[in-house]
């Protein structure tokens, strides 16, 4: 019998834009490639990880909503779709999770629903990873009620960094009141642009800043147009182009999340 942990991991950052949705998909697809098993849950109602998978989801079809609103019905198996590639699954998300954070005030336990849905999976994987919304609302908590680690992309620009801070409090808070086995794996810089100057300065504040500088990885993400192509294009920049920075970006920080050090 295979007795290997998955790894439960939650791609946060409060902040709109810093490249959270690329980081789950373009990682899952590299960790999937180093043949790894990969689930990634969509928990955002603007549903771009579901799109950026080239996933049209049909009338009818189950999503993270349905799962995490009536999980009495539902069997969890049933919502995980199969990407184009393998060893890459998918539970999307529809613009109706939107309503789940009016819909759970007053539920009782409504910041363990994704939880309570995830041990239903009988399908064992060697990564979840999980897309949030760029706010910390009910499910945002709902992921890192249930998440073990946390993996937090910070954009190399000076308003990104100054927004560290705040996540950070609000990790604390959630690992006290919520989750005590919540671990942050690692900020991971993104669209670091080595022409210009700001780009450097954060990547200087990260190395010598007390709170971050143990937890920055040694990947760096690279600003690179065919990363923001690819999504468009729905599929995982190393499917769309492998010999690019983005591609090699990806599958660099893959190898450092199976192996960290
Ligand atoms: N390293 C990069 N270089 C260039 N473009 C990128 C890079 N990473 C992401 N992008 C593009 O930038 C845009 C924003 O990235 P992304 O959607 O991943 O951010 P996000 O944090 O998920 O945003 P939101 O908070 O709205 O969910 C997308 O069009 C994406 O394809
Ligand atoms: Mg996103």
């Amino acid at each position: 019998m295979d007795i290997r942990p998955t790894r439960t991991i939650a791609v946060a950052n409060e902040k709109g834009g810093v490249g959270k949705t690329a980081l789950v998909i373009n990682l899952g697809a590299a960790l999937a490639l180093k043949e790894k098993s990969v689930l990634i849950i969509d928990m955002d109602p603007q549903f771009n990880a579901t799109r950026g998978l080239g996933i049209d989801i049909g009338e009818g079809a189950l999503t993270v909503y349905d799962i995490i609103m009536d999980e009495k019905t539902h069997i969890v198996d049933d919502a995980i779709l199969k990407t184009a590639w393998k060893g890459l699954h998918l539970i999307p998300s529809h613009v109706d999770l939107v309503g789940a954070d009016v819909e759970l005030v007053g539920v009782e336990g409504r910041e363990n629903r994704l939880k309570e849905a995830l041990e239903r999976v009988t399908i064992r994987y060697d990564f979840i990873l999980i897309d949030t919304p760029p706010s910390l609302s009910l499910l945002t908590v709902n992921v890192l009620a249930c998440a073990e680690e946390i993996l937090i992309p910070c954009q190399t620009h000076p308003y990104s960094f100054d927004a560290l801070d705040e996540l950070f409090d609000t990790i604390e808070g959630i690992k006290a009141e919520i989750n005590p086995g919540l671990s942050i794996t690692g900020i991971v810089p993104t669209f670091f642009d080595k022409r210009t100057k700001v780009s450097h300065q954060v990547m200087e504040k990260l190395r010598k800043n007390d709170r971050y500088q143990n937890l920055l990885l040694d990947t760096t993400i690279r600003i690179n147009t065919t990363i923001a192509e690819s999504t468009a294009a729905g599929k995982p920049v190393i499917y769309y182009r492998s010999a690019c920075h983005g591609s090699s970006d990806f599958v660099e920080l893959a190898e450092e999340m199976i192996n960290p050090g």
